[in-house]
């Protein structure tokens, strides 16, 4: 039998890796055995600069001090908690830290462990809502071609990345997807938001039209698609997405998994775009990726119309044994704690320009389709190799990991993210490693 410390750091087969090519990660793994502040080291003791904060998620970079020894202190003190009929009060002062910081009137919040239960508890929360109003009529969901809302039932339902839908039969019914917003003819090469395509938001009027108002309870968007490749929406389309769900009845829900905890040089998507949803969804940046840990804030109207009944009822069916964790609860308080110190929520901001600028100057570098930027996120999109999709920017991947830098990519598209403490100089070093990359690719 294997235990822990008898495992050969080279058996590598036990572990079924997540959304990985586990054959060829096998044949030539790639391993961090430690990580500080913008760097990651690797098992051959090289140092790669992290160009996509982990996974859109170390926020403020790697180690830091504050959200370490919070974690450590917790462990010791509470280390769990009941999360039904009981509390801790870390769970407490976290979600009034929360609606501290998100857009007005959204004032309530949900505990999950992940993104990917976030989004199933804003779906469950949406549904639940609509009933108790008296409107259960409205079961239908409504999401977005190219949008990634996590890898369960509900997300991949309202979700539109068919490697992810294909293999897991019928889903959810009565969900429907809007057009996605992706648009290179016209679009190619914009800086922050692209002109053309504010009107596919009134495909969602098609969609009512179809299937009448009173069917359905939600729409759930993410306010720029990350893990899809970084889509940016057109000027003004969100802002018509709520016209139109405010018109019709319809709870308007953002998955910021991506987006929240200052990518976009604020706080929230939601307040980049002016634009307030009925839910805001939220995970990784919470807690700087350290712990697992995600957050739903909802509307008073959405919570005060669950506060009914006998006062010893339980209101909302749902939760999670993790929900508010105490570990996880200081590990995102000491989270907001150095966000607010270092003022990261809003420094995507005051490095938007030399960021836009730094990826703007791949423009014309062989292959490049694309350059695309908002906040501190940015995307370069390449010609796939014909007959090979993928191929190039996994290539492209491979070659910046070897050459000392951290990237993401999707399909022919080669996402960045940083941490959001990146300093100028590192993001001229993350242009001129993929420059350099770019122009030796097949
Ligand atoms: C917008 C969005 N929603 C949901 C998720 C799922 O989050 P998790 O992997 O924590 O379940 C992600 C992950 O990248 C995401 O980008």
């Amino acid at each position: 039998m294997s235990t822990s410390s008898n495992v050969a750091p080279n058996d590598l087969s036990a572990f079924w890796m997540p959304f990985t090519a586990n054959r060829q990660f096998k044949k030539t793994p790639r391993m961090f055995v430690a990580a500080k502040d913008m760097h990651y080291t690797t098992s051959d003791g090289r140092q790669v600069l992290d160009g996509t904060a982990g996974l859109w998620c170390c926020n403020a970079g790697h180690a830091r001090p504050k959200i370490v020894e919070a974690i450590a202190n917790q462990a010791a003190e509470l280390d769990y908690a009941p999360a039904f009929q009981m509390g801790h009060p870390k769970a407490f002062e976290l979600a009034n830290r929360l609606v501290d910081i998100t857009p007005a009137g959204l004032d309530h919040v949900l505990f999950t462990n992940s993104g990917s239960e976030s989004v199933e508890t804003a779906l469950k929360l949406a549904l639940a809502y609509q009933k108790v109003k008296g409107e259960g009529s409205r079961t239908r969901l409504i999401g977005r071609e190219r949008a990634y809302h996590g890898v369960n039932f509900g997300g991949i339902s309202v979700g539109g990345i068919v490697t992810n839908r294909k293999m897991f039969g019928t889903l959810l019914a009565g969900v429907d997807h809007m057009p996605h917003t992706h648009n290179l003819a016209k679009n190619a090469f914009s800086k922050g938001p692209p002109e053309y395509g504010t009107e596919l938001a009134d495909e969602l009027e098609r969609i009512v039209t179809l299937h009448d108002a009173s069917t359905i309870a939600a729409v759930i968007v993410e306010p720029v698609a990350g893990s899809t490749g970084v889509l940016i929406p057109p000027m003004g389309y969100l802002k018509r997405l709520r016209e139109i769900t405010k018109k019709h009845g319809i709870l308007l829900i953002f998955d910021e998994v991506i987006t929240g905890y200052g990518r976009l040089g604020t706080p929230f998507g939601a307040d980049y775009f002016g634009v307030t949803p009925d839910m805001i969804v939220t995970a990784k940046g919470l807690t700087n990726g350290v712990i697992p840990m995600g957050a739903v804030m909802v509307s008073a109207e959405i919570h005060d119309a669950f506060m009914q009944g006998p006062e010893h009822m339980i209101e909302f069916f749902h939760g999670y044994t993790y929900s508010g964790n105490p570990v996880a609860s200081a590990a995102a308080l000491a989270t907001l704690d150095t966000y607010r110190e270092e003022g990261l929520l809003t420094r995507g901001a005051e490095l938007a320009k030399t960021w836009e600028d730094a990826l703007h100057s791949m423009k014309g570098l062989p292959h490049v389709i694309d350059v695309r930027n908002i906040g501190l996120v940015g995307a370069i999109e390449l010609e796939p190799i014909p007959g090979s999709p993928t191929k190039r920017a996994f290539s492209a991947f491979l070659k910046a990991y070897e050459a000392g830098l951290l990237v993401r990519t999707t399909g022919d598209i080669i996402a960045l993210s940083p941490p959001l403490i990146i300093s100028e100089s590192q993001i001229g070093e993350i242009v001129s490693i993929l420059s350099g990359i770019l122009k030796t690719l097949e």
